[in-house]
This record gives structure tokens, C-alpha cells and sequence, in this order.
């Protein structure tokens, strides 16, 4: 497949894949997608229904409640995760600020990864636990 082994080199440098062996990399990089995005674009909108998974690969993008913005995120950092565990609408914008590339997982294999990885799904909590404390320490308006 065109740009494959490019993701796979990629996801390789992500710290959520570290834990994960070549072959079970390169198997997952067979189910996700990449997609390009230009500054301003928004990959996820506040209240739509969740239908994917974003890993950055490069570039940067702010998550958005109104004009509040809540982190920015850049390579090797994941969004879209909430909407696909709780089924309920997307909880924020999020917006490229630059140019940027995401390796996208759909719902279905977003659900696979983390059932058969039990490695990736403790990282993914581990860094929802830091979101959420981050959030709990920052000034309300
Ligand atoms: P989801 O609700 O599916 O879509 C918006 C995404 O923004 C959300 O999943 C998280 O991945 C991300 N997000 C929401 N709130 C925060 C936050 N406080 N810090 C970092 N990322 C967030």
C-alpha cells in the first residue's frame, strides 16, 4: 500500500506505540488512514457524532470549547477518543493550526486496538488522567 511504510516508521517514534512489536504496528497501520489537513480546518466539531480516532503525525492543533481553548496538541498526541468510548456528541472543536497529518482509525478498529492491546489502552488512560487533571487545575471563567 502507497505511504505505508511511512506510517508504520512514523507510529514507530509515537510513544503510544512504543509498546507494541513490528508486526502488530504494521498490522494496525493497515487499518487507519492518513489525512491531511491545512491550517484552520477543523478535523472534529463540538457536538457532532464521533466517527474516528486521530493520532498526530505532525503539524499542531488547538482543542476548542467556544473561544477557550483547552490544549494544543502536536505529534505522537491523540484526540477523538471520548465520542467513541461514551457514544455521546463530540465534546470540543478541534482545529489544525497548522499544516497537519493525522493517521485516523475509524470507530470500529479504534474499538479492535484497544480490546487486543491492553498495553495502548493503559497509555490512553494514562494520558486522559493527565488531561483531566490538567482541566481540573486550570482557572473557571
Ligand atoms: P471527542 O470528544 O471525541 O472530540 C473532541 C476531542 O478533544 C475529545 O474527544 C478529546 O480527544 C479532546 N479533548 C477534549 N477536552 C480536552 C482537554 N481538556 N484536553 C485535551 N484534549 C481534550
Amino acid at each position: 500500500m502507497a505511504g505505508a511504510p511511512d506510517t508504520a516508521s512514523m507510529l514507530a517514534t509515537v510513544p503510544f506505540f512504543s509498546g507494541l512489536d513490528e508486526k502488530k504496528r504494521k498490522s494496525l497501520v493497515s487499518q487507519g488512514k492518513e489525512m491531511s489537513y491545512k491550517a484552520g480546518d477543523f478535523v472534529v466539531r463540538e457536538g457532532a457524532m464521533g466517527v474516528g480516532f486521530y493520532l498526530i503525525l505532525d503539524g499542531k492543533a488547538e482543542v476548542r470549547k467556544g473561544d477557550r481553548i483547552l490544549a494544543t496538541l502536536g505529534q505522537g498526541q491523540f484526540f477523538g477518543e471520548m465520542s467513541l468510548i461514551d457514544e455521546l456528541p463530540r465534546s470540543a472543536d478541534v482545529v489544525a493550526v497548522s499544516s497537519t497529518k493525522c493517521w485516523a482509525l475509524t470507530s470500529w478498529a479504534f474499538a479492535g486496538l484497544v480490546k487486543t492491546n491492553p498495553e495502548i489502552a493503559l497509555q490512553m488512560l494514562k494520558e486522559m488522567v493527565k488531561r483531566l487533571r490538567a482541566a481540573q487545575s486550570s482557572p473557571t471563567s
